[in-house]
């Protein structure tokens, strides 16, 4: 088994399971009566991240030859199940908002070591989505369909939400090895980890306090 097709299958299985949360944003998203603009934002994602799923396997496919099936979704938890149903909506479409912003800044470190142009334009496409997938939430919150209570209760549940996601960036399969692939777009741990630390430093807690979501509670 070639190491690089495996974990970009590995990969299709997580954008998998990014579509399944997307599809549920989507159908969520009415409790929240976003503008159109948050609305035409959750559509796409759930078009890109299908695709995605598609790329990821025509990626491995590239390294080893074989199409292979479309691997299961990885199976996620609902870490906000046991919210008020009334506010899972909200919670739902922040978690979302944190990982993507995550990936945004991650997929543009994966990029730095990749030299083949198509691996390069595979990556660009890529992050173009995932900026458009973070602004769903930034577009939310930095208007005036959020209420105070509700961006008092999204601080309340920022260290869980966080938490949730940082456990899944975090997390590496086995055939992932530290050092990564980096010519392969598959970075090294070392610089995962730089990746998330930045985006959570430079993007999400920035973003959330902007918009009067408190982040004093959040311990990483
Ligand atoms: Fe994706
Ligand atoms: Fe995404």
């Amino acid at each position: 088994m070639h190491p690089v097709a495996t974990i970009w299958r590995s990969r299709a299985a997580a954008e998998g399971s990014v579509h399944a949360y997307a599809v549920r944003i989507q159908r969520d998203l009415a409790a929240l009566d976003p503008s159109q603009a948050v609305v035409d934002l959750a559509a796409r994602m759930v078009d890109d991240e299908a695709r995605h799923v598609e790329v990821c396997l025509d990626v491995a496919a590239r390294f080893d030859g074989q199409r292979g099936a479309r691997p299961a979704p990885r199976g996620g938890v609902d870490l906000v199940d046991d919210a008020p149903a009334a506010l899972q909506p909200l919670l739902r479409l922040f978690g979302s908002c944190i990982g993507e912003s995550i990936a945004a800044v991650w997929i543009d470190r994966s990029a730095a070591d990749v030299r083949a142009p198509w691996l390069r334009e595979v990556l660009r496409a890529h992050l173009a989505d995932e900026v458009h997938h973070a602004r769903i939430g930034w577009a939310h919150l930095a208007s005036n369909r959020v209420s105070e209570d509700d961006r008092e209760e999204l601080g309340a549940w920022l260290p869980r939400l966080l938490d949730a996601s940082l456990t899944a960036w975090r997390w590496f399969p086995d055939v992932w090895p530290a050092d990564g692939f980096p010519e392969e777009g598959l970075p090294s741990h070392a610089v995962t980890f730089a990746a998330i630390d930045e985006a959570v430093d430079e993007v999400v807690l920035p973003g959330f306090a902007r918009y009067g979501v408190a982040i004093d509670g959040v311990v990483r």
